[in-house]
C-alpha cells in the first residue's frame, strides 16, 4: 500500500511539469500579453533570487567587467543591480522595458540607500522592435523570461542582432514555471534562425541560460 502511495506521489510530481507546459501554453496561444507590473515585487524578491541567483546569472550569461548590457525587459530590475555592480564603472546597463510601471519600480528600488552608489544603470522605456542604440553598439543583451512574451520574436531577435557588436553575446535565460517557459531547444532554434551562433547552454530544465553570438 505504502508503495502504492510513494509511486503514486512520484507519478504526480512527473506529470505535473508537462501539464501546466500544455495548460500554460494554450493559454498563452490564445492571449498574448507582457507580465503584468504588479508581480514586480514577486520577480524582484530575495525567494526568486535563491532560485536564480545572480552571480550563477552573470557567470552563465558571460558579463563581464567594462562591458556595454542592455537588459532587455528588465522589469522590476531583478537582476539589473548586480549586473551594474559585475560591469564595474566603466561598464554600463541599459535597462529596457516597455512598461513604464515596471521601469518606476526599478527607480524605487535605485533610489534606495544600498542602491545610491550605484551611477551606472540608464532606464529607457520602449519596445523591443525598436532599440534605440546604433548598430554594433553594444557588448551584451541579456533576456530573463522575456522572449517568449514578445509576439514577433524573430524581429526582436533581429533588432537585438543588429544593435550588438560583431562577436557580441545574447544571453536568453528562462525559468519553470513561468507561464510562458519554451523547451531550451525552442530557444537554441529561435536564436539559430535569428542568425545567431550557439555559444554554451548551461543550467537544467528548471533554470537554463544559451547564449549566441553574433557572428
Ligand atoms: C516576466 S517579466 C521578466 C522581467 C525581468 N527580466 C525579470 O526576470 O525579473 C517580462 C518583462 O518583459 C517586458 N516585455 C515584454 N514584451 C516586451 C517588449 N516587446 N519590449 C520590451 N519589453 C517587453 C515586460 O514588460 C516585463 O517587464
Amino acid at each position: 500500500m505504502a508503495l502504492k502511495i510513494i509511486l503514486l506521489i512520484i507519478l504526480v510530481i512527473l506529470a505535473f511539469p508537462i501539464f501546466w507546459l500544455s495548460v500554460a501554453k494554450l493559454i498563452r496561444k490564445l492571449v498574448r500579453f507582457p507580465a503584468p507590473a504588479f508581480i514586480g515585487r514577486l520577480l524582484d524578491s530575495n525567494y526568486r533570487r535563491r532560485i536564480q541567483p545572480p552571480d550563477k546569472f552573470i557567470q552563465r550569461s558571460g558579463i563581464k567587467e567594462d562591458m556595454r548590457v542592455l537588459d532587455l525587459g528588465c522589469g522590476s530590475g531583478a537582476f539589473t543591480t548586480f549586473v551594474a555592480r559585475a560591469v564595474g564603472e566603466k561598464g554600463k546597463v541599459y535597462a529596457f522595458d516597455i512598461q513604464p510601471e515596471m521601469l518606476e519600480q526599478l527607480e524605487r528600488k535605485l533610489s534606495r540607500p544600498e542602491n545610491k552608489n550605484i551611477k551606472n544603470i540608464k532606464l529607457i522605456e520602449g519596445n523591443a522592435y525598436e532599440l534605440p542604440f546604433d548598430n554594433g553598439s553594444l557588448d551584451l543583451v541579456y533576456m530573463v523570461t522575456v522572449l517568449q512574451e514578445i509576439p514577433d520574436r524573430n524581429r526582436a531577435l533581429h533588432e537585438v542582432k543588429r544593435v550588438l557588436k560583431p562577436g557580441g553575446i545574447l544571453a536568453v535565460t528562462e525559468l519553470f514555471p513561468d507561464p510562458d517557459y519554451p523547451w531550451k531547444s525552442t530557444t537554441i532554434k529561435l536564436g539559430k534562425e535569428a542568425g545567431f551562433a550557439l555559444d554554451k547552454v548551461s543550467g537544467n530544465f528548471f533554470n537554463y541560460t544559451v547564449r549566441f553570438k553574433k557572428p
